[in-house]
């Protein structure tokens, strides 16, 4: 019912330059996939990434995005900004922004409210702390964190978001949730939105999973029936890998 998403968050990595041959590289590989197909790269790569994806079914994402229309805001961009550039995914809230560059909550909300008025698709990104998962907080956590970051929305604009439930303890360090965990904390996650918004709203909206997702593991974590899609740190460096995990129905 859901089409599935994969998205590379490829973080500070790639210069145009590089960005332009790993798009090229990755055009032939996922050119038949059955799933929406985004790369989310540094800003200085937006023109080089436009461009060699041109006609090909690869989506252009932003890794960050400011919640005004314009001003004082040294080294940010505006949704407009990344509209006017092509863009048309924003991953907004990932960990690395809430542990390092003072993310939070309110924050993630006012840049979800500013990039759905300006017509960009919103990855949100959720997710608990190795801590919090033993300490049995996870869910609520999950749940707080998801609907704080969509108030404000209509029924209808929530239903576009996609998410990305990602355990923060599962980023980079290969270590991954089980496929149980995944699906379970997902299911968490729909049933806030269903209690919120409504079972219809909540049975749109694309819930992925990120955390060292890659060609070995994507095939479980896909079979699980809450899990949507997933957000590739690591594994989205490489076309050869990406596209594995893109093709995780092949
Ligand atoms: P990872 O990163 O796949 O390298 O763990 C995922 C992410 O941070 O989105």
């Amino acid at each position: 019912m859901r089409k599935a998403i994969i998205a590379g968050n490829w973080k500070m990595n790639k210069t145009p330059a590089e960005a332009a041959a790993l798009v090229n590289e990755l055009k032939p590989l996922v050119a038949d996939a059955s799933c929406d197909v985004v790369v989310c790269v540094p800003a200085v790569d937006f023109a080089a990434v436009k461009e060699a994806a041109a006609g090909s079914n690869i989506h252009l994402g932003a890794q960050n995005v400011h919640w005004a229309a314009s001003g004082a805001f040294t080294g940010e961009l505006s949704a407009d900004m990344l509209v006017a550039a092509g863009v048309e995914y924003v991953v907004i809230g990932h960990s690395e922004r809430r542990q390092y560059f003072g993310e939070t909550d309110a924050t993630v909300n006012k840049r979800v409210q500013a990039a759905v008025a300006a017509g960009l698709k919103v990855i949100l990104c959720v997710g608990e702390l190795k801590e919090e998962r033993e300490a049995g907080y996870t869910d609520a956590l999950v749940e707080y964190q998801t609907l704080i970051a969509l108030t404000g929305l209509t029924n209808e604009q929530v239903a576009e978001v996609i998410v990305a439930y990602e355990p923060v303890w599962a980023i980079g360090t290969g270590l991954t949730a089980t496929d149980e965990q995944a699906n379970e904390t997902i299911g968490v996650i729909r049933k806030a939105l269903a209690r919120k918004y409504g079972q219809d709203i909540a049975d749109k909206v694309r819930i992925q999973y990120g955390g060292s997702m890659n060609p070995k593991n994507v095939k479980g974590l896909m079979a699980q029936p809450e899990i949507d899609g997933g957000l590739i740190g690591g594994a989205s460096l490489k076309a050869p890998d990406f596209s594995l995990v893109v093709n995780y129905d092949k």
